[in-house]
């Protein structure tokens, strides 16, 4: 079976728009077969990386020394096949999901390799993980605004030599609700995100249509 580790790096959490896409991803994936588990990056309370010298790699045989609560996502990421980053954009990431990130090189293997003139890492051999995906929302309306954090998941993907299996990008996010509640375009957006989560258990990728309706306008540009 498909294991699937989610990281929600939204502070809001559940009450977040990250969640709602998110939500319905993971039940797209969960439909397809796949296994889901969740976190939430502001409760792990995970700390940022603090020896610069890479002891992950040089000393420790991938474990990391900082006792926290990375340390109970470890065995967890090891055994997920696909890992998914969601996250609001905040020029461009929240704190605690930066801090995971960067934390995630101690399932890397120092035996760097160059492709393409760039000089990358890969996952060790013990690590599952082989696709990558981001989900994002953002406030503005265009989603250009959110280049930056689809060039940071591209680029962690490349480093750790896995798949980047896409994204879902939900800019001017905000208008998938109306006085709290989805609109019906709001439902179609997370109808789209579900169909994501199937297609992505079920056939390994997802389909540019389907992310196309995810990212669809809800409104006409404002200025
Ligand atoms: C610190 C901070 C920085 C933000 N920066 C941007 C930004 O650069 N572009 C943007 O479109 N929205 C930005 N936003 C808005 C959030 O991306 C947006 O409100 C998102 O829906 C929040 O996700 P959430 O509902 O899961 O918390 C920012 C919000 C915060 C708090």
């Amino acid at each position: 079976m498909t294991r699937a580790l989610a990281i929600n790096g939204s502070p809001r959490m559940e009450k977040g728009k990250t969640a709602l896409l998110l939500n319905a991803f993971a039940g797209g994936l969960k439909e397809g077969g796949a296994e889901v588990q969740t976190y939430h990056a502001s409760k792990l309370k995970v700390q940022a990386c603090a020896c610069g010298s890479l002891r992950c790699w040089n000393e420790l045989d991938g474990k990391c020394c900082i006792q926290d609560g990375m340390q109970e996502i470890y065995p967890k990421l090891r055994m997920a096949n696909i890992l998914i980053l969601a996250t609001p954009m905040y020029i461009p990431l929240p704190g605690d999901l930066q801090n995971i990130m960067n934390r995630l090189v101690a399932l890397m293997t120092p035996e760097l390799v160059t492709r393409d003139g760039r000089t990358r890492a890969r996952m060790r051999d013990e690590v599952n993980i082989t696709k990558i995906a981001l989900i994002a929302v953002s406030g503005w309306w265009e989603m250009e605004n959110m280049d930056t954090l689809l060039r940071i998941a591209r680029e962690l993907a490349e480093d750790a030599s896995v798949e980047f299996s896409g994204a879902l990008l939900r800019p001017h996010a905000s208008y998938m609700l109306s006085d709290g509640e989805i609109t019906s375009a709001g439902r179609g957006v997370l109808a789209a995100a579900r169909q994501a989560g199937i297609e992505l258990a079920t056939l390994g990728t997802m389909n540019e249509a389907t992310l196309n309706q995810v990212s669809q306008p809800l409104v006409p540009r404002y200025p």
